[in-house]
């Protein structure tokens, strides 16, 4: 009997994310997938995924690393990809929503917990100072809409020249000092599950927490309210996911927000998860079998 086979996708091999660290990731997926009989075998998201070889029963795009930077064409590959009913999951309309960071404003008019947020469609200094008045605040953050990694993400105060500004849309919020001591929390679901935690905080003197500028990874148990807001979003999501993960951040009146929902390509770190990604290799299964279709079925 044939065992169970799924595509990781990968970055593309033009891309300078391609000398990153996805290779270490991969291996920590593959070996974890790999007590469930999971072979995984991995491909650029820019290949024609009719022509891998082995037709994978599930394509996870957990590594499509720097599809923001071709965002064009991964909006298209996402088309062809439902067009030709290749199994990615989480969704192909999935994947092409959650690209751009203005589907927080759709979930925050649908009544999620969202950091307060400003869309513009460019970027400028009348703009940034009418932002300050709008949230009674002498700080804000700047960032493009379309982006990963802080990419172009910076702090902006009155009388301050725009350094490094987004191209194009991008968002406007209030600057959250609590990420200089509480950091970012992320919650790994999977099949809508609550899975792991962790916290993610920055070096002295700055506020991105990304381990690429100093961040520091930890194990966290997020308490209950944070799983509560995570589980209130991802209702609000209303879709079936395979996974997913929900960053907060303390609000100014110290609540839990949202700041991205990360269903695309998120580090599931599953490194940090006592469960070794039992429940990802569950859910992959069910996946494949179409039990949790079932369930869902039952349910509704
Ligand atoms: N409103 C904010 N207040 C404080 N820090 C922020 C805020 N927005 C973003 N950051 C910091 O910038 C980083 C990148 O922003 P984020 O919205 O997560 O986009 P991405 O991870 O896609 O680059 C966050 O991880 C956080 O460290
Ligand atoms: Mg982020």
């Amino acid at each position: 009997m044939r065992g169970t086979n799924i595509l990781v996708l990968s970055p593309d091999p033009a891309d300078q994310m391609y000398n990153g660290r996805w290779r270490d990731i991969l291996e920590q997926l593959t070996t974890s997938l790999q007590h469930f009989g999971i072979e995984v075998s991995h491909a650029a998201w820019t290949r024609d995924l009719r022509m891998v070889p082995h037709r994978p029963q599930l394509v996870l795009p957990l590594l499509a690393w720097g599809y923001q930077r071709a965002h064009e064409q991964w909006l298209d590959t996402c088309k062809d990809w439902q067009r030709h009913q290749i199994p990615v999951h989480n969704p192909p309309d999935v994947l092409q929503w959650n690209s751009d960071k203005s589907y927080l404003k759709t979930l925050a008019e649908k009544g999620a917990p969202v950091v307060p947020s400003l869309y513009f469609d460019e970027i400028s200094t009348s703009r940034l100072r009418e932002s300050l008045s709008y949230f009674d605040v002498d700080r804000v953050v700047l960032k493009p809409t379309v982006s990963a990694t802080a990419y172009k993400t910076s702090i902006w105060e009155a009388g301050q020249l725009i350094s490094d500004p987004p191209e194009g849309s991008c968002i406007v919020q209030p600057y959250l000092r609590s990420i200089e001591t509480e950091g970012e929390i992320s919650l790994i679901f999977i099949s809508g599950q609550y899975s792991h935690g962790l916290r993610k905080t920055p070096v002295a003197g700055d506020f991105r927490v990304q381990p690429e500028f100093g961040g520091r990874l930890t194990h966290h148990e997020p308490d209950q309210s944070a799983i509560s807001t995570a589980t209130k979003i991802l209702e609000t999501i209303g879709t079936s996911l395979l996974y997913a993960r929900i960053d907060l951040v303390l609000n100014q009146n110290n609540e839990w927000a949202l700041l991205e929902a990360e269903l695309i390509e998120p580090d599931l770190f599953l490194g940090l998860d006592h469960k070794n990604g039992h429940m990802l290799g569950e859910a992959i299964l069910n996946r494949i079998n179409g039990q949790d279709i079932e369930q869902e079925k039952q349910m509704t």
